[in-house]
């Protein structure tokens, strides 16, 4: 997450809960969150394979609209937003590596990290990219994926 929110709690769930729905209309229960709450710090999420680790994510992003429950990011309730609003708000305020990565092979590390900003409108700083790449360990590793 890229907040100014420093203190307490920067995502909150209540009720979480999403299905898939088979072809013979069956659904199927892959998720139930009473209550998540994380900010302020580094939050692990574990769990064995299968048992919606990212499924909730794709949930707490706002990628995946939950079956019922409410996601609050930064105070803002995602289920009122539209999904123009959902990737203009994940544009601004969160990053996601996925399990498959998405990234492009053929541009380095820090090309991959650019096109959010770019497409933000938003100028690098470059004394700020090079602290955001050195706090999560990319620093000398920016020549590692062209
Ligand atoms: N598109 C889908 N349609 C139907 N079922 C799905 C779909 N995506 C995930 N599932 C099911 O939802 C459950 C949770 O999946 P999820 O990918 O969140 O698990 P996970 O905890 O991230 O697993 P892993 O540690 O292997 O990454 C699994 O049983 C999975 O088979
Ligand atoms: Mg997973």
């Amino acid at each position: 997450m890229d907040t100014d929110v420093r203190q307490g709690t920067m995502v909150e769930a209540d009720g979480l809960a999403k299905n898939f729905v088979s072809g013979d209309g069956s659904a199927t229960r892959v998720l139930d969150v009473v209550r998540f709450a994380a900010g302020g710090g580094m939050t692990a999420i574990a769990g064995p394979s299968g048992c919606g680790k990212s499924i909730l994510l794709y949930c707490l992003s706002g990628l995946e609209a939950p079956c019922r429950g409410s996601v609050r990011v930064l105070v803002e309730d995602l289920s009122a937003k539209d999904q123009r609003g959902l990737a203009i708000f994940r544009r601004a305020h969160i990053g996601f590596v996925f399990q498959s990565y998405n990234l492009v092979p053929a541009m380095s590390v820090l090309d991959n990290v650019m096109p959010p900003l770019t497409l933000a409108g938003r100028k690098a700083e470059p004394g700020r990219l090079s602290a955001r790449m050195s706090r999560f360990r990319l620093i000398g590793h920016d020549d590692d994926m062209a």
